[in-house]
């Protein structure tokens, strides 16, 4: 069978019933119409503007233009039979200065995104905050200042209020590794600060915001189910040497288990604290049991795996950023990564799905009794618009395969894995990276704004439809 036929048997991995489908995107990716219906300004809003920001000074003022599309895009998932769909809230669509009543064009768009999808039958998965701080609270202090945390509680119950009667699936923040540490230590993301312990609070404080916005949407209704999200990596030393062993327990503290063991176990991990040294002291009495208060879900977003080095000399990140940025490993800067030999994809990312099999049957051992879901998996590779109109991004689809095949593996190993979200639904905004990297099942033209799903979420859309797929040798 070659690659570009389409599979028609009965797939010899079928997921169980009621696992979901779907895939995800977030506010400032997709959104556009960033001064629009009493829209605050965010902090990427600042950010785009800054010279060198972003790969040819791109920003997201028109990104897809979702918000004046949005119905079509609700169109184009039905027709891909997504059973949810992930997406993010935009806090200043929602309380412009990030304080005081909702705004009601905010929360009325993204009532209609609602009844929309709820219409077509896809489940709506709501992010409370995907990365676009209002700037008012950064000029505030940001995320380093502990009253943001209390700022987003407030929101949090805000949207919840307003979308809990239609809304079942609910996520706080989205990977507060990146929004800490690329936001406030290596300063690829928005605000762009470069302040490493600045940057541990920052982590802290999403956290405690994490926490304290689960107890103000619980106090509100109790038939939602709330989940955190994390961006997990597997790690591998490079060698067994001892300065290699010890790079990946830094990495794998700093990446993985200090978000998890805070959320899931109500402490943070004390050989990272030790890497920290005088720099942790950023946490309160009580803050750990207001952050690990129970979870009916833990939201994974899986990409690739780290190899790492005690040694110094090589690169300071995985994949080299953009733009000018320092390190992000607070306390363990002199750590490299180096190249595991794996294929990459566009953004430089080792593709690895046994990382993943590594990953999700660790946590159902050290982390046993939440459900897990996967709420971010894909890759950005270079596609071609063909003549024909078709992109055969077969590479995304192979991707996706392999990460599903070892979401399958690890159910049968016993994983209580409920879902897959693939990243990302439609081409957007990639951040520092700007529109040169896309991720999306569906190719978007950045000048016309059309939308053509490409052959993976043709793939996709069959997977779905089986309710499965076939093994590897597909
Ligand atoms: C994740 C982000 C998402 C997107 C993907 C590629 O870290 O959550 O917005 O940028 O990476």
């Amino acid at each position: 069978m070659t690659t570009q036929e389409t599979q028609v048997q009965v797939p010899d991995l079928v997921f169980p019933t009621g696992f979901v489908w779907g895939a995800a995107t977030s506010a400032y990716q997709i959104e556009g119409a960033v001064s629009e219906d009493g829209r605050g300004v965010s902090i990427w809003d600042t950010f785009v503007r800054q010279p060198g920001r972003v790969v040819n000074g791109e920003n997201a003022d028109v990104a897809i233009d979702h918000y004046h599309r949005y119905r079509e895009d609700v169109e184009t998932m039905a027709g891909l039979g997504l059973g949810a769909y992930r997406f993010s809230i935009s806090w200043p669509r929602i309380q412009p200065d990030g304080t005081g009543p909702a705004n009601a064009k905010g929360i009325d768009f993204y009532s209609r995104l609602v009844d929309e999808l709820l219409s077509r039958g896809i489940d709506p998965w709501v992010t409370l905050y995907h990365w676009d701080l209002p700037q008012a609270l950064e000029n505030a202090g940001g995320w380093p200042s502990r009253d943001t945390a209390r700022r987003f509680a407030d929101y949090a119950a805000l949207v919840h209020d307003a979308l809990g009667d239609r809304v079942r699936n609910w996520s706080t923040v989205n990977e507060p590794w990146c929004a800490a540490f690329l936001g406030y230590a290596s300063g690829e993301h928005a605000p762009g600060r470069r302040e490493p312990a600045q940057a541990l609070r920052a982590a802290h404080h999403l956290l405690l915001a994490h926490g304290l916005a689960v107890e103000a949407m619980r106090a509100q209704r109790s038939d939602t189910r709330i989940g955190g999200c994390v961006n997990l990596y597997a790690i591998s030393p490079e060698s067994e040497a001892e300065a290699d062993l010890d790079a990946a327990r830094r990495i794998d503290g700093l990446q993985n288990r200090f978000f998890l063991d805070a959320l899931l176990k109500g402490a943070y991990p004390a050989d990272v604290l030790e890497d920290f040294g005088a720099m942790a002291d950023f946490a309160q009495d009580g803050d750990l049991d207001v952050i690990s208060a129970p979870l009916d879900m833990l939201l994974i977003n899986y990409y690739s795996r780290f190899t790492v080095s005690g040694k110094p000399g090589g690169a300071a990140s995985a994949a080299a950023a953009p733009t000018d940025s320092g390190s992000p490993w607070v306390g363990s800067e002199h750590v490299s990564f180096v190249q595991g030999g794996r294929p990459v994809t566009a953004m430089g990312w080792e593709i690895d799905d046994s990382g993943l099999y590594e990953l999700l049957v660790r946590l159902a051992r050290e982390y046993p009794a939440v459900p897990l879901v996967i709420s971010e998996n894909g890759a950005a590779f270079d596609d071609v618009m063909t003549g024909d109109g078709t992109v055969r991004d077969y590479e995304r689809r192979d991707y996706i395969a392999a990460h599903l095949r070892t979401c399958h593996a690890a159910i049968e190993a016993g994983v209580p894995l409920e879902g897959y979200f693939a990243w990302s639904l439609m081409d957007n905004f990639e951040w520092a990276w700007g529109y040169g990297k896309r991720f999306g099942l569906v190719h978007v033209d950045y000048e016309t704004q059309v939308r053509v799903p490409k052959e993976s979420a043709l793939w996709y859309a069959e997977t779905i439809r089986r309710g499965g797929l076939s093994g590897p040798a597909e």
